[in-house]
């Protein structure tokens, strides 16, 4: 299966996506890097093992330049991975069900227009949850909407700062994202769901109920919705 990639930034998921699919034998190659930022730290990297990139204008109708990308490097799955630039709406209609967003959060919660990058972290520790995680997601016409594939959970330490949180949640990104683009070559779009699972094991223990004593300590307002 041959995978193009659209990244803006340091490209570190790309990087985990050549890796582990360097192997002649790997189900997956990566075969073509795009960027709409010159300076991409993904360019970079897609050089250096000589997989081919293409740089896109910042501005301007880039569907027919993508468009026509995609079918000469016959391609079969875009990943978007720290993709910033919308990518329009004729390539979302072309590629529906077979373009793939990495988000750095438990999506549906902090994602959306304007929520990416340290946005994202800072906007999860300022709400006290504490848990984000990583979401895989087939790419619709609205930012971080289309239907999840895999998420993964990530613990929000006390204190923590968004960089602590994002270093966090990039780790385990750099293992959902390639374990869902194995699971796509290997079993097409519709059997993704568990691959989550089989990326990092069964989880340790299901979610516990409240315990009671827990309960008793709580204030009322939350007892009386339980
Ligand atoms: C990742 O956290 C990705 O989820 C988000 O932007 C970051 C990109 O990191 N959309 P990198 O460019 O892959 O290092």
């Amino acid at each position: 299966m041959r995978v193009a990639v659209l990244a803006s930034g340091h490209g570190s998921n790309l990087q985990a996506l050549l890796d582990a699919f360097a192997a002649p034998a790997a189900p997956a190659v990566i075969a073509l890097v795009i960027s709409n930022k010159a300076s991409s730290g993904a360019l970079a990297r897609a050089a250096a093992r000589g997989v081919p990139t293409a740089a896109i204008a910042e501005s301007g109708d880039d569907a027919p330049r993508l468009l026509a990308l995609l079918a000469e490097h016959a391609i079969d799955l875009v990943v978007l991975a720290g993709y910033l630039k919308r990518v329009p709406e004729a390539v979302v209609r072309a590629w529906r069900g077979r373009m793939l967003n990495v988000h750095p959060a438990l999506l549906p919660a902090f994602g959306g227009p304007g929520m990416y990058g340290r946005r994202v972290h800072e906007a999860v520790i300022a709400s006290g949850a504490r848990v984000t995680g990583v979401t895989v997601h087939l790419v619709d016409e609205q930012y971080d909407h289309g239907p999840i594939v895999a998420q993964w959970p990530v613990p929000v330490r006390p204190g923590d700062t968004a960089e602590q949180v994002a270093a966090r949640v990039l780790a385990v990104e750099h293992q959902l994202l390639p374990a869902v683009v194995a699971a796509f070559a290997r079993r097409g779009a519709a059997a993704v769901c568990s691959c989550a699972d089989e990326a990092f094991g069964p989880r340790a223990e299901p979610p516990r109920p409240l315990d009671d004593a827990l309960v008793a300590a709580l204030p009322p307002a939350i007892t009386e919705t339980r």
